[in-house]
């Protein structure tokens, strides 16, 4: 059979690495592209200068600096890191995606529902409009604005909830106020908090990657709704 390899952006993370495990299992050859040298991880720089490995079948970015991290002040620095590390690495995806002489089938962008305004009200799906109002959501239009990648090369982009997964993301990030008995609900704690577990979200990549009909926006949701407030009482 011929090989079968995905290439994920931020492979070492939360999300890549359970992401990579899952597709190790099925019979794929997994690369990353890291900042760290490691055993199947490639460098940023060496993306740029030699392309894809040969025989990638699908790309996958999952990389981004952490921003719920509650170390680091919400300064202009950190905001452009923020950023950047997420619309430099999907360029440099998309670039080489697009000079590749044997193209991969898919690129898989995963951004957030932070693209769409915060309600207590409204419902949103795919078709909704991002409104660019606020911080996160003008990153999202960015973001997804930089992985342009040529046809016939299928872009999915999966806006999705809170990844929730015992040893990492949101649940990780909260567990020291919450361990330290100052978690608690933020405002009103009537805000929705549209939520996915990790498992359902890599295998919503991977179906996304094995899928040829799937293309476009994917909201990488649960399908019940909890507030902040419900999901600060599960907490607690
Ligand atoms: N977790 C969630 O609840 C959630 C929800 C919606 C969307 N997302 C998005 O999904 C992506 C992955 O999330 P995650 O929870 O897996 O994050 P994570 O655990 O922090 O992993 C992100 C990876 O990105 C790489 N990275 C960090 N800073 C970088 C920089 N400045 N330049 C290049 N690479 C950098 C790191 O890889 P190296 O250190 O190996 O380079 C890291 O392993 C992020 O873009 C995030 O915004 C996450």
């Amino acid at each position: 059979m011929a090989t079968r390899r995905v290439v994920i952006g931020g492979g070492t993370g939360f999300i890549g690495r359970s992401l990579g495990e899952r597709l190790l299992a099925s019979g794929y050859n997994v690369i990353n592209v890291a900042r760290m040298p490691a055993a199947n991880n490639i460098s940023w720089s060496t993306l740029e200068v030699s392309g894809l490995p040969k025989a990638t079948c699908a790309v996958v970015n999952c990389a981004g600096q952490q921003f719920m991290d509650f170390t680091k002040s919400w300064t202009p620095g950190f905001k452009q890191n923020v950023q950047n590390s997420r619309i430099y690495t999907t360029k440099a995806l998309a670039k080489a995606i697009n000079q590749s002489q044997d193209k991969p089938k898919v690129f898989v962008l995963i951004t957030g529902v932070g693209a769409y305004e915060p309600s207590e009200s409204n419902k949103y799906d795919e078709s909704s409009p991002t409104t660019g109002l606020d911080f996160f959501s003008r990153l999202v239009v960015d973001w997804e604005k930089a992985a342009q990648v040529d046809p016939p090369v299928r872009l999915v982009v999966i806006r999705s909830g809170a990844v929730l997964g015992r040893w990492g993301g949101m649940i990780k990030n909260m567990f020291v106020p919450f361990y330290l008995g100052v978690g608690g609900r933020i405002g009103t704690g009537k805000q929705y908090l549209p939520w996915i577990h990790l498992n359902d979200l890599t295998r919503l990549i991977q179906f996304a990657i094995e899928n040829d009909n799937v293309k476009g926006i994917l909201n990488g949701v649960a399908p019940q709704v909890i507030t902040n407030e419900e999901f600060t009482k599960v907490n607690l």
